[in-house]
């Protein structure tokens, strides 16, 4: 009797001790923002993002940046989907071991990410971290976005996900909070 009791309590001391662990692990998980835009759409939605969360922002820039000629870059991204291209990039995270959580934003482009979301995605092993994309669209939503996230880092967990009209409408910043919370992210 007295082993099984003692057995009883030894399995709640794990449980508790599991449930701690998960909090303080919540409570002061380090993210980064990182996103690619060529429009200025995505940076803006990561810029409310930054603000409400406090966390540390990168823009994913191109060494060759994309022509600004809308009809010349919709050529060019479609272009570089087709070659599975991987453009290089300008500038690089120092010290990704030190974030847990990556809020990871995008335009969707030809319905999946564009390829420099690819090429930052091939840069870094997020293994074990959670990736939570965010994603501003025309009307295709994520498209193939979070398939093409999910095999390019087959180790990571991919958190809910959030798609963005264009700059997003009145309720952008509502909208923002609820996503957080949703992923267990407090704003500050
Ligand atoms: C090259 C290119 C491809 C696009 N492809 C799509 C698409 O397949 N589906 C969609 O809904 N919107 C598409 N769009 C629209 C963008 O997703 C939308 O304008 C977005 O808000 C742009 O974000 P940004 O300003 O951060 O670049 C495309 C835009 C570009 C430039």
């Amino acid at each position: 009797m007295k082993r099984i009791l003692l057995f009883v309590l030894t399995l709640f001391c794990m449980e508790v001790h599991m449930e701690l662990n998960a909090q303080t692990h919540t409570g002061t998980q380090k993210i980064l923002i990182a996103y690619f835009s060529w429009g200025g759409n995505t940076r803006g939605i990561a810029r409310q993002i930054q603000q409400k969360t406090g966390a540390d922002l990168f823009e994913i820039e191109l060494v060759r940046p994309y022509s600004t000629n809308y009809n010349t870059c919709l050529d060019e991204a479609l272009r570089d989907q087709r070659a599975n291209a991987r453009p290089a990039l300008k500038a690089h995270v120092t010290n990704m071991a030190q974030y847990d959580t990556i809020l990871l934003g995008y335009p969707n482009w030809w319905a999946s990410i564009p390829a420099p979301i690819a090429s930052f995605l091939e840069e870094y092993d997020l293994s074990g971290k959670i990736i939570i994309p965010f994603c501003s669209h025309g009307g295709g939503r994520f498209g193939q976005s979070l398939t093409a996230i999910a095999k390019l880092e087959p180790r990571a967990k991919i958190g809910d996900a959030l798609s963005v009209h264009y700059s997003g409408g009145n309720s952008l910043a509502n909208d923002i909070t609820a996503w957080l919370r949703k992923n267990g992210i407090t704003e500050r």
